[in-house]
């Protein structure tokens, strides 16, 4: 089995009103845990190293993990490389096989994210890799700027940059932020559907853990297709793991065994709320 293709899993959310779990992973138990719990719930998933990731433990070392996921499952599973800011590091990702790459000049002027951004979607689809690029800017859940409309996504620019630059997927800036809420984010539901209007590839939501249950489902109701999460599985596995320290567990084991299920149940739940549970069957 290979990975799949990231946009035939986004084609097929599309096609289907669901949002495909796209989940950061960042050790053995972490990834484990995401191919497991899709396995359990019949979903299709994107496995998703961000640059961090790949500093913290190697993208080799990611790469072979997600192999040894693959082997043992009958889901179909893509390998995301996320928030490609280094052009190196995404071509790194490319030749290993990462079956998509984010390139994220999102903090770039306009011009200059369409340049970097076509620049990569040649590289990119000349190996049969799907490429996800970013415009308006997602940033920190922060005291600062979670609710500042000036980065998000102006919706006439998202269809000249997709059409200009050809990429397959579109992150875009509508209320969300990466990292813990300091308030309920407030999401714009009209920006989005204007963008959806005018943009016929499947659209991508960073920054979803925290964020409301029935924002998300609104969300996915006006074109989101992926919907990434990355802070609330780190913090549920280290909360678990000082805790069975705290309460006892004496063998490292002992502490990594609840911590790699309380991620199982984060990424349960979060397929569950995305409608994504039970979609394997489609492919
Ligand atoms: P969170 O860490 O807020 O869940 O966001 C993840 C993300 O968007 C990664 O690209």
């Amino acid at each position: 089995m290979r990975f799949v293709s990231t946009a035939k899993l986004l084609h097929h959310a599309q096609a289907n009103g669901y949002a495909v779990g796209a989940f950061n992973v960042f050790n053995m138990e972490s990834l484990q845990a995401v191919a497991q719990v899709a396995e359990e719930e019949k979903a299709p998933v994107i496995i998703m190293c961000e640059q961090r990731d790949i500093g913290f433990a190697g993208i080799n070392y990611l790469y072979h993990l997600a192999l040894a996921a693959l082997a043992d499952a009958t889901v179909p599973i893509a390998l995301h490389l996320d928030h490609g800011k280094d052009p190196d590091v995404v071509k790194q990702g490319i030749y290993t096989g990462f079956s998509s790459v984010m390139i994220d000049g999102s903090s770039m002027p306009f011009e200059d994210n369409i340049r970097l951004t076509r620049e990569i979607v040649k590289v990119a689809h000349a190996q049969g890799v799907t490429v996800e690029a970013e415009l308006g800017h997602v940033g920190g859940a922060g005291a600062e700027g979670i609710n500042d409309d000036s980065v998000y996504t102006n919706p006439l620019l998202a269809a000249e940059f997709v059409q200009r630059t050809a990429v397959d997927s579109l992150a875009v800036a509508i209320g969300t932020a990466h990292g813990v809420y300091v308030e309920v984010p407030k999401l714009d539901f009209e920006r989005l559907e204007e963008i959806s209007q005018g943009v016929a590839i499947p659209l991508v939501l960073h920054g979803g853990s925290g964020t409301p249950d029935d924002d998300l489902q609104r969300a996915i109701s006006l074109g989101i297709c992926k919907i990434n999460v990355g802070t609330d599985i780190r913090m549920q596995f280290m909360a678990a793991f000082v805790e069975s320290k705290a309460a006892g567990a004496k063998d490292v084991r002992d502490a990594l065994s609840p911590a790699r299920a309380v991620m199982k149940e984060v990424i349960r739940d979060r397929i569950r709320v995305f409608g994504a549970a039970g979609r394997a069957n489609g492919f």
